[in-house]
């Protein structure tokens, strides 16, 4: 069996100095961060090698609740394939497990940016608190400057994890259930869903992959699906520990254009009480390129006969779908959450990748801890782009590099966060500037395929 991730099975510190011109001399620190290593000394948190496998899995299955089978382990090594996997090992005990990919992440405006994807990040239950997971994060946020990673992604099972790491809430998520009794939509007509059509697995993964790479650009939070994410999607490679169903899957096409403008994938139990029909229904995945496609999808699954409730997890905040109902509170929110953290590398492309909604100038004083945003920089900006740039000028605004993230996708306000955290003001009205140049006219979303009902990560 080849060795499929890592180059080094060493934890040498790496040089960052090398990689990363915007490190501080505190990323520099020669373990690289701030965690107390002194109770850890003799863990060793370094990369993975093929031999690992068995061994990390377990550890990773423990942390994450789950009983691995007899081929999660070659399920783990695939999943692997192209990523990078790092351990805490004591002996030859794993007590640690991370793993990271490079994404990309749409910003205002339309640009991608090279992201650094963090998961599977566990450390075992008698190991914790002693710093472990401060030094695997360190080890992979050192290397990601050298990769060309901007920023880093996650998403957060827990809120109180990663705001010590610089990281900050940069988009949320609504969960949904309809109750199609009180939707006031009309099962009789059916004009309203004239260009929906069931289609198979495989037309599906070529129409929708094909749509979702047109939406991405337009929707600021979105990543990039790869063929293994739509292998997975349409069951043509099974996730881990997911009992395959096979989904319906459509597709709506514009009459006015032709082109397929939107998908929907779904699953439907049938369910009786006293001759009642009392089906669920669970949207998987929807994606509409324009309000005409989300119309006649939204409209289209709630209408599908015996259902008698939707479940619309994992949606944009700010979505249309209550609104497309003739009654919007039959649409019950169940959740409203954080979903999306970002942690910004490097605050000068960062800043100038995305666009901005008026034009306005701003001195941004980052604060970070850890070294990669630190500085005080020149931000010019407005819709048709932006430049960032060290300066020796007064600070307008002085924030942390966790708040800058979570006002990066347009999802928070500096004036609402100022009221939270320690934002300062330091020129009367910036925080009006900013917000002013910050704002998007829809809320930051990163879609995901659901695959349950209720409100847990997706
Ligand atoms: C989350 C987890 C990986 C943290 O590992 P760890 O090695 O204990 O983390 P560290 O010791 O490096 O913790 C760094 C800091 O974060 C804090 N922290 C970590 N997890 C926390 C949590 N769930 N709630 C509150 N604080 C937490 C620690 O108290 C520590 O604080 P300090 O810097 O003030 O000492 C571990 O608890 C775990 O495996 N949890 C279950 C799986 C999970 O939730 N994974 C995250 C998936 S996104």
């Amino acid at each position: 069996m080849p060795t499929l991730i890592s180059k080094t099975t060493s934890d040498r510190p790496v040089s960052m100095a090398a990689e990363s011109p915007l490190l501080s001399h505190k990323a520099r620190l020669p373990y690289g961060g701030r965690g107390d290593i002194a109770s850890s000394t003799t863990i060793d948190v370094r990369h993975v090698t093929d031999n690992d496998i068995p061994e990390w899995t377990r550890t990773w299955s423990t942390g994450y609740l789950r009983t691995p089978g007899e081929d999660t382990a070659d399920h783990i090594r695939e999943a692997l394939i192209g990523a990078r996997a790092i351990g805490a090992f004591e002996a030859d005990r794993c007590v640690g497990t991370y793993r990271s990919t490079t994404q990309e992440l749409t910003v205002p405006g339309g640009a991608t940016l090279p992201a650094c994807t963090l998961s599977k990040v566990t450390v075992a239950g008698t190991h914790r608190r002693r710093g472990l997971l401060r030094r695997m994060l360190d080890m992979d946020m050192r290397e990601a400057g050298g990769r060309g990673e901007a920023v880093a992604i996650l998403d957060a099972a827990e809120y109180a994890i990663y705001g010590r790491f610089g990281f900050g809430p940069a988009a949320s998520m609504a969960w949904f259930t309809i109750d199609v009794h009180r939707a006031h939509v009309d099962r009789r007509q059916m004009d309203d869903t004239v260009g929906v059509e069931l289609v198979t697995a495989a037309e599906y993964r070529k129409l929708a992959s094909d749509v979702y790479e047109r939406f991405r650009t337009t929707q600021p939070g979105a990543l990039r699906r790869d063929d293994a994410w739509w292998d997975q999607a349409t069951g043509l490679r099974t996730s881990l520990g997911s009992h395959w169903v096979e989904p319906y899957f459509a597709v709506y096409t514009s009459a006015s254009t032709g082109e397929v403008d939107g998908f929907v994938c779904f699953t439907a139990e049938e369910a009786w009480q006293a001759m009642q029909p009392h089906s669920p229904l669970l949207v998987k995945d929807l994606i509409a390129l324009n309000p005409a496609a989300e119309r006649a999808l939204t409209r289209y699954v709630v209408k599908v006969d015996w259902v008698s409730t939707v479940h619309l997890p994992c949606r944009a905040p700010d979505t249309l779908a209550p609104r497309w109902l003739g009654d919007p509170r039959a649409a019950r929110v169940t959740a409203l959450s954080d979903y999306l953290w970002l942690r910004i590398l490097d605050v000068p492309r960062a800043l100038s990748a995305r666009t901005y909604a008026v034009d306005g100038s701003l001195v941004l004083k980052i604060k970070d801890a850890d070294g990669y945003g630190e500085g005080t920089w020149l931000l010019d900006g407005g819709p048709q782009g932006a430049t960032c740039v060290p300066t020796t000028r007064p600070a307008d605004i002085v924030l942390g590099v966790d708040a800058l993230a979570a006002l990066y996708l347009g999802d928070d306000s500096f004036t609402r966060l100022a009221a939270l955290t320690s934002i300062e003001e330091e020129r009367a009205g910036a925080l009006a500037v900013a917000d002013a140049m910050f704002r998007t006219a829809r809320r930051p979303w990163s879609p995901r395929a659901a695959t349950h009902p209720e409100a847990r990560p997706c």
